[in-house]
């Protein structure tokens, strides 16, 4: 417990889902969380809900694929909160089809939230944390971005490119104190996952050795672990809680 206290952390994405968990997972832990999210009601719902007399909580609406959104957002963040230590790029969506028939915006729609996203909120938590010289960056990328899968080439492809980025950022920032590292969760009982076509997500189920899909809470640990002290020698890591998807 209290391994966050004194800490505050941004989680985009947060008003519900992988993303809630996290940020209900941090307050616990001490930190005061914002929950940035495109749907206005429920970030400022669940903010309400992870707020005690300890730990302050707020939302902020924001679309991660657009600059002035972001940019509005984290200027937001930084007067409520004074500066931010902790930034987790959790946002996501998720979109099938196969590539023979994908229209060209399904295509851009992931790679705007999905992957340019991660560098728009990375950027603006960015400057703070090197002027403090202290942060941690964490960003949920997806077992697939290992294991590839029909129908996600688009989401494959835009998860495997925060693998990238966050290897390379964290070269940039670890002599800044700032450590950066990616979560590479399996299928985990979502929203997301629920609206996946039933087909798919029968065939994920059946190949994946655990033989269940995750819950949320099987993920924020790992979160936790790398917002902590105790998760300072991870530097461009993947950390892969993914049921036994891809065992790496
Ligand atoms: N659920 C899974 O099986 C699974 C597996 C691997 C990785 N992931 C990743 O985990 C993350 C969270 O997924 P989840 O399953 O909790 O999904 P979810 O749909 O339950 O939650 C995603 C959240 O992101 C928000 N969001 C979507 N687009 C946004 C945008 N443009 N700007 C701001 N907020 C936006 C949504 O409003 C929602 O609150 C995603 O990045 C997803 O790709 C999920």
């Amino acid at each position: 417990m209290n391994r966050l206290e004194g800490k505050r952390s941004v989680v985009t994405g947060g008003a519900r889902g992988i993303g809630y968990a996290i940020a209900e997972a941090f307050a616990r832990e001490g930190s005061d969380v914002a929950i940035l999210d495109c749907r206005d009601e429920d970030a400022t719902r669940a903010a309400r809900s992870l707020a005690t007399g300890e730990v302050k909580t707020v939302a902020a609406t924001v679309d991660v694929s657009q600059p002035k959104s972001v940019e509005a957002a984290f200027a937001q963040i930084q007067s409520a909160f004074g500066h931010i230590d902790i930034l987790v790029n959790n946002a996501g969506i998720d979109t099938n089809s196969l590539v023979v028939d994908m229209p060209v915006s399904l295509w851009d729609e992931m790679m705007a939230v999905n992957l340019k996203g991660v560098f728009l909120c990375s950027k603006a938590a960015l400057p703070g944390m090197i002027q403090r010289k202290w942060g941690r960056i964490i960003n949920i990328s997806s077992q697939l971005a290992h294991k590839g899968a029909a129908e996600m080439a688009h989401y494959a492809a835009a998860k495997a490119g925060v693998i990238g980025f966050t290897r390379s950022l964290a070269y940039e920032v670890i002599r800044d104190g700032i450590t950066v590292n990616a979560i590479c969760p399996g299928p985990i009982d979502t929203e997301l996952f629920r609206n996946i076509p039933p087909l798919w997500r029968e065939r994920k189920l059946a190949e994946l050795p655990i033989g269940r899909a995750g819950r949320v809470d099987e993920i924020a640990p790992t979160a936790v672990l790398l917002a902590s002290d105790e998760g300072s020698y991870y530097v461009g890591a993947t950390l892969n809680p993914n049921g036994g998807d891809v065992m790496i």
